[in-house]
């Protein structure tokens, strides 16, 4: 018998935040929803998950409409990040679907009510279901117009409190310049909000990094193109850029 101090006490399961952008979803396609590209996305969230790691996932909705670009023609930006944020529930839908399909138990839930279609999200129950086992799709962004998908997953990480955000992009991590202006652009392995903030370095937008740094929310930014990297990341493989802290290198 232990008494829960010794070599045996259980170490916290590993919770993570895996925030993918909607153009994660579109795989060779212009637009929409590649299934082949989801079913490969939850695989490897099933086979992480499988080895007893809780995940919740928030998704955007760019695949499909993105609010920015339709304010810039002209679209009132609250009505164009109304749509984008109807766009993150389909997006969250095909990730259940594909999930359960995988015999992996899967919720969804929304920040904008929409009982009908999935739950409403409540952070007490989405801990409870992420304790039983099943991940917790978080659809709809914050609510809120005005902000990103990256600041709605940093809320829900803190509000879980997920150990790291592990943001899926095209791109192996944050660098010195875009890398596709500058190829001379250097990948940091790590770097400090502070920093990040104050080269407006373009990998997240500030709301989301200074959320972060208030609550000390490690963020990991890393390439889902290349096969294994999603389950890599979830189970805690140094992949990427590592955004903590204040040290850079
Ligand atoms: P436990 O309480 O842990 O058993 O969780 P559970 O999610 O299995 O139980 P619950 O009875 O709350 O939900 C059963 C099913 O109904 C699940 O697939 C939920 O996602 C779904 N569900 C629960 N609440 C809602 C809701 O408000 N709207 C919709 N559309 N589905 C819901």
């Amino acid at each position: 018998m232990t008494d829960g101090a010794g070599p045996m006490a259980a170490t916290p399961p590993r919770r993570v935040l895996l925030k993918l952008s909607g153009e994660a979803l579109l795989g060779d396609a212009e637009y929409g929803i590649d299934p082949g590209v989801v079913r490969d996305i939850a695989r490897e969230v099933r086979d992480a998950v499988s080895e007893g790691i809780q995940a919740a996932v928030v998704v955007g909705g760019g695949n499909i409409f993105r609010g920015l670009a339709a304010s810039a023609q002209g679209m009132d930006r609250a009505t164009g990040d109304y749509m984008g944020m109807l766009a993150t529930v389909m997006n969250g839908l095909a990730l259940q679907d594909a999930l359960e399909q995988l015999g992996q138990p899967t919720r969804v839930m929304s920040a904008i009510a929409m009982n009908e279609i999935c739950e409403p999200y409540i952070r007490r129950r989405a801990v409870r279901h992420l304790e039983k086992g099943r991940v917790v799709v978080m659809v709809a962004g914050t609510g809120n117009p005005y902000f990103t998908t990256d600041t709605a997953a940093t809320l829900r990480a803190v509000e879980v409190h997920a150990q790291v955000i592990l943001k899926a992009t095209r791109v192996d991590g944050v660098y010195d310049a875009d890398p596709e202006l500058h190829p001379e652009a250097q990948r940091y392995s790590r770097i400090g909000y502070t920093e990040l903030l104050s080269n407006r370095l373009q990998a997240l937008d500030a709301t989301a990094v200074s959320l972060a740094m208030d609550n000390e929310m490690p963020i990991v930014v890393f390439d889902m193109t290349v096969p294994g990297n999603i389950a890599r990341a979830v189970r805690g493989e140094r992949i990427g850029t590592l955004i903590a802290g204040e040290e850079s290198r």
